[in-house]
C-alpha cells in the first residue's frame, strides 16, 4: 500500500483541521497520483474536503468509529476493513490525516512526500521518515518554487 502527504520542514501536516500552507503544484501531483485509486481517509480530513464531498474518479474510503453513512464514501470501522474495501481498486493510497497516517504507515511500503519548505504552526504531524531506519529516500521526483516557497516531491521506500 502507498501513502501520500505534504509536510512542512518540521513534518507538520495541518492545523485546526486544515493545511495552513497548500501549494497548487502539490494538489496537482496529488490529483494525478491518486487518480483511479482507492483513497483511505479519516473522518476529520473529510471535513476539509470541498463541500465534504468525495474526491471524483477515486474509490473514497472513510474511516470512522461512529458508523452510519457518509454519502459517496465507503464507510469502514478500522484500517483492516479499509484495506479489504480498497481491493476493489487496482491501487490503494492512504491520504490522511494524522491519526490515519500513524496507524497505517506500518502497512505501507511507498510514500509520496511533498516537502513544503516552510514552517507554519502545526498541531498535527507525520512521522519523520528521514530519521526512521525503516525508510529511505528513493528519488526526488520534482522540485520547484511557488509563491516564494520551495518544494520537493520525494519518493520514499520501505527498506
Ligand atoms: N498535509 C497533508 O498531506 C494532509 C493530508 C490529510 C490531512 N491533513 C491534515 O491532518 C489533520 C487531520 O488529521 P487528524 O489526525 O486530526 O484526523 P484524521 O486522521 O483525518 O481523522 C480522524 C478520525 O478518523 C477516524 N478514525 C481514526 N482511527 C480510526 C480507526 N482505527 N478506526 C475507525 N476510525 C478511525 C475517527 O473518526 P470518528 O471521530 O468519526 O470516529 C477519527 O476522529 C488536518 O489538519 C488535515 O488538514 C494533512
Amino acid at each position: 500500500m502507498e501513502l501520500i502527504v505534504a509536510v512542512y520542514d518540521d513534518w507538520g501536516i495541518g492545523k485546526d483541521g486544515t493545511q495552513p500552507v497548500a501549494l497548487s503544484a502539490d494538489r496537482k501531483f496529488f490529483r494525478e497520483t491518486t487518480r483511479g485509486a482507492a483513497v483511505i481517509v479519516g473522518r476529520r480530513t473529510i471535513e476539509d474536503f470541498p463541500g465534504q464531498k468525495p474526491l471524483p474518479g477515486r474509490l473514497n474510503i472513510a474511516l470512522t468509529r461512529k458508523g452510519g453513512e457518509i454519502p459517496g464514501f465507503t464507510v469502514c470501522s478500522g484500517p483492516e476493513e479499509a484495506v479489504q474495501a480498497a481491493k476493489a481498486s487496482p491501487r490503494a493510497m492512504v491520504i490522511g490525516g494524522g491519526s490515519i497516517y500513524r496507524q497505517m504507515l506500518p502497512m505501507c511500503d511507498t510514500a509520496y512526500v511533498t516537502k513544503v519548505h516552510c514552517t507554519p504552526e502545526s498541531d498535527t504531524f507525520f512521522p519523520n521518515l528521514d530519521t526512521d531506519p525503516d525508510w529511505q529516500l528513493s528519488q526526488t521526483l520534482q522540485s520547484g518554487e511557488e509563491n516564494g516557497i520551495l518544494y520537493d516531491i520525494c519518493l520514499y521506500k520501505r527498506k
